[in-house]
Parts: structure tokens; sequence; C-alpha cells
């Protein structure tokens, strides 16, 4: 078998030459406008280039060593607080031109008062760049990142970073720490929420697309601001899933799960780049120079900045990596470290370390280039206040538009895990429904973490999903409302709140529950070792379950959560994530049938935590385990639990029924750098009008290092009305099965592949193909 790497990069260099001569004489004419046009393009861009250079040179020689460390030094405001120390001296920072870059400061008045510290009292008055985690909206929050990838809607989600864009400039930012990326396989680490969930294919596209939404089309655009992809590098596979955790793998695993979605947001354009806290193989990420120098600058030529996570230069000093803040300093500096976020150690270091001859001129001038490059791609030397602005705060921010955009997002990203006897949707004629659980009236879990701007306890109006339910039933409908239980890890015997929750299902028709984790239960710093619902919960859904009522369960957390013993008995489960500000309605949409759930799991939802990791293209092993022999010993299983998952990657239910035809192959064989075309009849055949995700996986059945048994490379949203037929076809080139072989060189090995289309990674239809060399056969 002859391993061979597809030339992708080169085929991409060469097309502009190849449209000019292969064309006939019309084509050759549009071809040649084309060139022009793009040679007219690359022309104004040089010009830009050339005078951003000339004016960053120009800037450059005023400025003197210590102001340069101050562009590189980001600090925190006091007006939100997102990690564990605040510099209290900040504003006189800002004065004595010692900073770069503020975070968690926003509204117009507040940025504008501090830019004017920088603009109008520094010698110089090199504006201020703006940062903050704008991560699922500003203040019109949108589903966390985790249930928005559950959408498998790029549109949405692209539109949902546009939105939170624009709220965020006008509101004076300039800058957002997202789109996370890092690839999360471990329920129990709090930040799979910030993740877009398991799988390289869908996470690199979620990456584009979040990219493309925040940064536009037009940097100097005035709702356009800069992203950032963090957390580089391997922060997802923190060990034991407790946050800040060492991470270990493979340099294979490295660049096959962790570090694609990396490189896409790059290939979208991405400006900025965040390192992580954790240490990968030995070396901690914001001091590893094979990470972000050898692959970031050399392999992937990024040329945005580089920003380090909080304090974690300083972090490198307890990671048993530098001696003190200023060896840390040093390091940071020669990995290609550029800004130091609230560490203040380039600020209290870098002109020590540069006398001892420890870091070089060149180095702190190229970080103050790149930096000064992108404020002024964004325009802030032309105009420093032109993003912080009353009036565009007034009319974009929670504007009617951006709340329907919310609500919308949030229906697409709610996944259907089960529905029994079609409880759902609840019938028209329903007179009286029981609303119980500590997240139906709380304003705080619709939006779940990082909402920042948008917390429930700032100036916004998350919708509960009491006011949701109320708002849509009407008065028809009687509404009883208990809280019932409490989600408190500490409540887990209390019982204060059951009768009150059995006399409201006890006057209802219909039970919704609506349960889950606290919000602040998952994100950052929010590690779990068990992932049942915590408090009381369950408690108080086995006494409700005596009442022979149909129940409902609004599942609302930022992970999955092992339910089991709920998949079991109750009637309905609808996995809501944290939906945002609008999530009461859009929740209620879906009971009531306005919405028909469209949403797919993006990540796999074990039985148990002892499980974990659990992912569906994880490796066959050697003893693989056939569940048609449940009791055979020398295989690779658990005693205690089937192998499979709860519900598997992919998995969303819908209130009609889609049915798959057969696959249809274009050729059976193709031969390297060659495609071919699957494809399926898809009918509606339930209800409903409705959405499906039609999943494309691929097995690679033999490679020179053993192959996932499945992996997704393909999948399209299509919306069928009830009897429709549809076809679906994706095409596969060998480009899409290229990956990195035994010797880590990286394209695609001959031989036979199993192609699955299906509506999850478990239900599908397969065919299969070969690749063969010219002439020879795969074998
Ligand atoms: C988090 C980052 C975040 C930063 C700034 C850190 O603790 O890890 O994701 O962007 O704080 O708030």
């Amino acid at each position: 078998m002859k391993n061979k790497t597809l030339g992708v990069a080169i085929v991409g260099g060469l097309s502009l030459l190849t449209i000019g001569l292969g064309f006939t004489l019309e084509a050759n004419h549009s071809a040649s406008k084309q060139l022009v046009s793009q040679s007219d393009s690359i022309l104004v861009q040089n010009n830009e280039a050339t005078e951003m250079n000339t004016f960053i040179t120009d800037l450059m020689t005023k400025m003197t060593i210590e102001e340069k460390i101050g562009q590189m030094n980001l600090l925190t405001s006091d007006l939100d607080v997102t990690g564990p120390t605040i510099r209290a001296g900040y504003k006189d920072d800002i004065l004595k031109g010692r900073v770069g870059a503020l975070f968690n400061a926003f509204t117009p008045e507040y940025t504008n008062r501090l830019q004017r510290m920088a603009v109008e009292e520094t010698r110089l008055g090199i504006p201020l760049l703006f940062g903050y985690d704008v991560i699922h909206g500003h203040k019109t929050i949108f589903p966390i990142s985790l249930g928005e990838s559950a959408s498998w809607d790029l549109d949405a989600i692209r539109k949902g970073a546009r939105i939170a864009a624009k709220e965020a400039a006008a509101d004076g930012i300039h800058w957002t720490f997202a789109p996370m990326v890092d690839i999360a396989r471990d329920p129990r680490w709090g930040r799979i929420s910030e993740s877009a969930g398991e799988d390289v294919y869908l996470a690199k596209e979620i990456a584009k697309a979040r990219v493309k939404g925040f940064q536009g089309d037009d940097l100097k655009a005035t709702d356009t601001i800069l992203a950032c992809a963090k957390h580089y590098a391997a922060y997802g596979q923190a060990q034991g899933g407790r946050d800040y955790h060492s991470t270990d793998m493979s340099q294979r695993e490295l660049f096959e799960t962790y570090l694609p979605p990396f490189k896409a947001t790059i290939d979208a354009g991405v400006t900025t780049f965040m390192t992580s806290f954790n240490d990968l193989n030995g070396v901690p990420a914001t001091g590893n120079k094979y990470l972000l120098d050898d692959i970031l600058r050399k392999e992937w030529g990024f040329d945005g900045f580089v920003v380090t996570d909080y304090t974690s230069i300083n972090e490198m000093v307890p990671h048993g990596f530098a001696e003190d803040n200023k060896h840390a300093a040093g390091i940071a500096l020669n990995a290609g470290v550029d800004m130091d976020m609230q560490g203040s150690v380039y600020h209290d270091h870098l002109t020590d370390l540069l006398n001892e001859g420890k870091v070089t001129v060149a180095q702190i001038n190229r970080a103050t280039r790149r930096i000064l490059e992108m404020k002024y791609k964004l325009g802030l030397f032309e105009d420093p206040y032109r993003y912080s602005n009353e009036e565009r705060a007034q009319s974009d921010i929670l504007n009617q538009e951006h709340l329907d955009a919310a609500r919308d997002v949030a229906r697409k990203s709610m996944v259907l895990l089960k529905n029994n006897d079609k409880t759902l949707p609840l019938s028209a004629d329903v007179k009286s429904i029981a609303l119980i659980g500590p997240l139906a009236n709380s304003k705080a879990d619709m939006v779940g973490s990082w909402a920042g701007a948008g917390h429930a306890d700032r100036d916004t109006r998350p919708v509960s999903l009491l006011t949701g339910i109320k708002e849509r039933a009407g008065e028809q409908v009687k509404i009883h409302y208990a809280k019932g239980a409490s989600y408190a890890f500490q409540d887990a015997d209390d019982v204060s709140g059951f009768d009150e929750a059995i006399r409201a299902a006890e006057k209802s028709e219909v039970i919704i529950l609506a349960m889950g984790e606290e919000w602040s239960m998952t994100g950052e710093a929010a590690s779990r070792t068990k992932l049942d619902m915590p408090g009381n919960q369950i408690a108080l859904m086995k006494a409700l379950r005596k009442l022979n009522k149909p129940i409902i369960l609004v599942l609302l957390s930022g992970r999955p959560l092992t339910i089991d013993w709920e998949q079991e008995y109750l009637d309905s489960i609808l996995m809501a994530w944290y939906p945002g500000t609008m999530g009461g309605l859009a929740i209620a949409d879906i009971l009531f049938g306005d919405y028909n759930p469209s949403g797919k799991l993006p990540v796999t939802f074990p039985r148990t935590v002892g499980q974990v990791p659990i992912y569906y293209n994880m490796k066959n092993t050697g003893r693989p385990y056939d569940p048609r022999q449940p009791n055979s010993k020398y295989v690779s299983r658990y005693l205690n639990t089937d192998n499979s998952p709860l519900y598997p990657f992919g998995f969303g239910l819908s209130y009609t029924t889609f049915d798959y035809s057969e696959i249809t192959l274009s050729k059976t064989r193709i031969l390297e750098n060659d495609k071919l075309t699957a494809s399926i009849n898809l009918t509606n055949s339930g209800n409903y009008d409705g959405e499906e995700v039609v999943q494309l996986y691929v097995r690679d059945r033999v490679g020179s290092v053993t192959r996932p048994v499945k992996e997704l490379k393909g999948f399209q949203k299509v919306m069928l009305k009830q009897g429709e037929t549809k076809t679906v076809e994706f095409e596969i080139s060998t480009d899409d099965l290229a990956f990195y072989r035994q010797d880590m060189s990286y394209g695609v090995e001959a031989g036979f592949f199993d192609v699955y289309i299906g509506t999850s990674s478990q239900q599908n239809r397969q065919a299969e193909f070969a690749i063969s060399e010219e002439t020879q056969s795969p074998h």
C-alpha cells in the first residue's frame, strides 16, 4: 500500500493560475476580469499594509522600551471579575502608559472615560484595546456554546456571534475572548459547556462560523470585533476532568483531535490566540515554544498576536516550570507570547530581562508591532472612540431583532431525548400544568455561565421558564408552580418542598419538571466527579412519579448528565442547556409544538460517570464487544454497565419521523485525488413539518495506524414538509479521508471504506467503497 500525501495547500496556491489558463474565451474573459479585480484588491491590500507598516514604524521609533512593554500588558478593570486577582492601581497604570489593553470594562460611558485617560493623558496617546468574554452573546444572550452547537446550524451560529459582536462593539468592546475551540470529551470538566463538544469536524465548522461572525468581513466596521481562538492547546483533556489539570497526550492525538479546530480558526482569519492554563506533556502551554512558535507561527503562518490566559505566565511558577515570575516572563516571551493577561510580569520584569540579555529588543518590538497592528486594523488610531457609542448601544443592544434571533437559535439548540406516547407537544386541550423544579422560576439559570454583561443581575431580562410558559399558555390554562426541590449539593436529604410540589401536580393534567444543574455548576472551575442531578431533585421526581401522570423533564445543564433513571421512568425529556435571554419562551415554543425540535447532541451522554471518556469515534480494540453475545468474557467491556452510551453523539428526536433510503454511491472505487458522491432520499413520514440533521460518517477499515470506528465527515440540516422527500447528497473526496499516518505524514491510504448516512452516529445506512492506486486493487 503506497502512502501518498495529497497536495491540498499546493492545489490552493495554484488555483489562480489554472483559472486563467484552462477556460474558453468567454470564461477566460471573466476569469481575467476576476484576475484583474483580484490583483486590484491585492494592490489595495498591499497599499493598506504599507500604510499601516509606515504608520506603526513611525510610531514605534517614538516609543520608549517601557512604552512598548506597556502595550504588551493587559489588565482587568474592576467592573467585572473573571479571575482570582485584580490590580487596584490599573487606572494609574493607564495614565503612566503601562497598559496596552484592558478587559472586563464595557459601556460607552466607562470605556470612553478610560480611553480618554490613554489618549489624552499619556505621552503618545496610544488608544487602549478593550477585550471581554463575549462568549454566547453580549447582553442578548444566546444558548451556551455547547447548546448552540447542538443546533448543527452554522448560519444560526454565525448570526449569534455577529449579533454578539454588534452589541459588544456598541458597548465599547473591540475584542472578544472567543471562540473557545477546545475539543471536550469529559463531562466532568465544567468547561465542556463552553465548547462545541467532542467531534473534530463539527468543532472545526463551528469554530469557523464563530470567527466569521465576530470579525465579519471588515475589521474596520464599527460592528465587528477581534476574535480570539482559545485555549491553545489541549486544555480540554484535563486529567480526571479537573479544571486546570495537566494534559498528557501523544503527538498523534494532539494533531488529530486537539489542534484542528485551532487551525480552522486561522483558515477563517482569526486575529488573536490565547494560551491555555495546562501543561502539555510537561511543558506549560504559556511557555511552550513548540506550540506557539513551531506550530502556530511557522507551520500555520499565524500573524496576529498571542495573549496569555489570566495570570498564566505567573502560574508557570506553581507548575514548577519557572523559579519565579521573572524567570516565567522570560520563558513566555521566548516561547512567543505577545501579551500578558493580568499577570503584570512583562511590566515588572521585561526591562531587567532585556538588560541581562535574556530577551531581545527584537522580541519586544515584534510583540508590540503585532498588537499595534490590531489597533490599527480596528481603526482606533483614526478614532479611538469609534466603538463606544451611546446611540448605537441604545438602538442595538437587546433590540427586538436580536431577541428574536436569540429565541430562534435557542429553540434550534434544544434536543428531544425521549418522547413516549407523543407526550410532547402538549395537547391543545390541556387545561392545567404543574411546573416544578429549582430552575423553573430562575433567570440566572436561563443564561448560564459566561453570560458576561448579560447576566441576570445586570440590566437585562432573561425570560424564565415560568414566564415563558404562562405567556404561551394564556389565561385558559392553569399553571401550578412549585419550586419543590433544590439543586444544592447539601440539600440532598431535604424534603421540605415536596408536599407543595405534589399538591401542584395533583391539581394538574401534566407535570413539567425544570431540573438540572445550577448555572454556576458548569463553566470555569466547575468540575464534578458525579454527573447525576444534584441535590434532592431525583427524590422529588420519584415521589411525583407515584401520581401516574405524564411527566416531562426540561433538563437545564451545561454538560451531559447521567440520567438513566429519568430515561427509564419519565415520559419525555427535552435537553434545553442554558438557552439564553429568551430561554423561557423558546422552551415554551417546543413544549406547545410551535417549533418542532431539530437539535442533535454534539456530545455523548454516558450512562454512568465510570464510562468517561466515552465518545463515538473511539477505536474498535482487538477484542470488541458484540452485543449479540452479551456474556462473552474476554472482550472489551464492563461487568456492570453496557458499553453503549445513554444517548449517542448526533442523537436527537423530532415530533415527526424521517425515513432514510439505502445509500447510492456514484462510484464504488475511486483513485487517489478523486471524489465520489453518496446520496440518500430522505422522507418526512410523520405528521409535522420538520428539520433533520443528516449526518455522514466514514470508517477507514484498515490503516497504517488503527482508525476510529466512525468519523463525522459532513452534515446537512434539511427542512422537509410532511410527506416530502428530498435527495441529500454528499461529496466525499480523498482529502476528507486523509489522516496522520504511521510516520506522521498526512494523507490518505488506499483500501476499503464504510460510508454511513443517518440520523445519529449510531443509526444509519451503510455502504462501502474503495480507494485504489492507479491500476492496482486496494489490497
Ligand atoms: C479564562 C478565559 C477567559 C479569561 C478572561 C480565564 O480565567 O480561562 O477563558 O477568557 O479568564 O476572563
